[in-house]
């Protein structure tokens, strides 16, 4: 039996998605091995990676100036990768930051900064350095003219504050600075205008597919102005000449990637995944309000993620056993993280609408 998972990531995949790879598992396309099991420049391979490139840029209408890069090491990689191709002497790099993975990206820019003999700067989200309730109001800032870069996370999965969720709202753009984006938790959960950028990046395992590929979709003159004193793994530019196959890579996470791109095309595509996650969050956030004497979500009506739902009980004893008997019900991956404690519902494109609504009831029948 499969359980309702409401994971923050790895998260679960479309069982279509999982139904495929192991129908092809011991035999792919008649070869006599899994995919897995073959030369990453063999015919096969070749064809499951182009296919998977190609997806992307059909689902996010990504335009010819643009690269789509099958990237290693995660979002923590490009943490560093970024700053280290970007930055240089007499820049800044400016950091938006609304919680925990806007630091992280911040903090390893800072130790890249002081190593180039350049500096970063910061922009806290609120006044207490550690409580995030609320998205920073990016129409209010003036970056400084030597910003190499800005940099912001689109979807903050800890903390469960997104940018542009409400109508007519949109994600930051900053006029001629380029604008360096962590989509980790949200890419390909909604349409965007991938030209208001000039670097996007994303770890699959949220809503593209398993952990251990990221994906990076960069304009090519933003590459291009990279520096080329990094050893070549760390340039991207390595990367897109070689269509993503410099060096072996994660070929069964890309080959699941494609399968999950061909189910999102299968739903409608991203204004149709999107409807559905708004549909989906809708559930949750009214069940919080239904009761408010026993759920609080901290975050700011109009900073509310749609992947990541935060909410307290009154006690952490209340939490405990909320998860416990959610758990009874086949629903899992609810704990708050670590660091901020809570439950944490995320609602990633694999979450059905069923088990959303499942949990709403669940919680909506909850008692103290
Ligand atoms: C927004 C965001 N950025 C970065 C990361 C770190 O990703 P990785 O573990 O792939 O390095 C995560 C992981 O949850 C995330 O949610």
């Amino acid at each position: 039996m499969r359980v309702m998972n409401f994971s923050a990531g790895p998260a679960g995949l479309p069982l279509p998605v999982l139904e495929r790879a192991k129908e092809e598992l011991l035999d792919y396309a008649g070869t006599g091995m899994s995919i897995m099991e073959q030369s990453h420049r063999g015919k096969m391979y070749e064809r499951v990676h182009n296919e998977a490139l190609e997806a992307i840029r059909r689902i996010l209408h990504i335009p010819d100036d643009y690269a789509v890069l099958f990237l290693q090491g995660g979002a923590s990689m490009q943490f560093s990768q970024v700053p280290l191709n970007f930055l240089s002497k007499g820049n800044i790099a400016y950091y938006i930051v609304n919680g925990t993975w806007g630091e992280k990206a911040r903090d390893e820019a800072r130790i890249v900064a002081t190593r180039e003999d350049t500096f970063a700067i910061e922009l806290a989200s609120t006044l207490e350095a550690s409580t995030y309730t609320r998205a920073v109001d990016w129409k209010s800032l003036t970056v400084p003219s030597n910003a190499a870069y800005v940099h912001f996370t689109s979807n903050e999965t800890v903390h469960g504050i997104q940018y542009a969720v409400r109508a007519g709202e949109a994600l930051p753009t900053f006029g001629g600075t380029p604008v360096i984006c962590d989509m980790s938790s949200d890419m390909m959960s909604r349409p965007i205008d991938v030209t208001k950028f000039d670097f996007i990046y994303a770890g699959a395992q949220k809503n593209l597919g398993p952990s251990g590929v990221l994906i990076a979709v960069a304009k090519r003159s933003f590459l291009a102005s990279g520096t080329k004193s990094l050893p070549k793994f760390l340039q991207y530019r390595t990367h897109d000449d070689s269509a993503s196959l410099y060096n072996t890579p994660p070929t069964f996470a890309i080959y699941l990637v494609r399968h999950v791109l061909s189910w999102i095309e299968e739903q409608g595509g991203l204004t149709a995944v999107d409807a559905t996650n708004r549909t989906k969050a809708q559930f949750i956030y009214d069940a919080i309000a239904a009761q408010p004497e026993v759920f609080h979500c901290p975050v700011a009506k109009n900073s509310r993620s749609l992947m990541n739902v935060v909410f307290r009980l009154p006690t952490q004893a209340d939490e405990e056993r909320f998860i416990k008997e959610a758990q009874g019900h086949h629903m899992v991956g609810l704990k708050g993280h670590r660091s901020v404690g809570g439950i944490r519902v995320s609602l990633y494109n694999a979450v059905s609408t069923s088990d959303a609504k499942a949990l709403a009831e669940f919680m909506g029948a909850f008692r103290l």
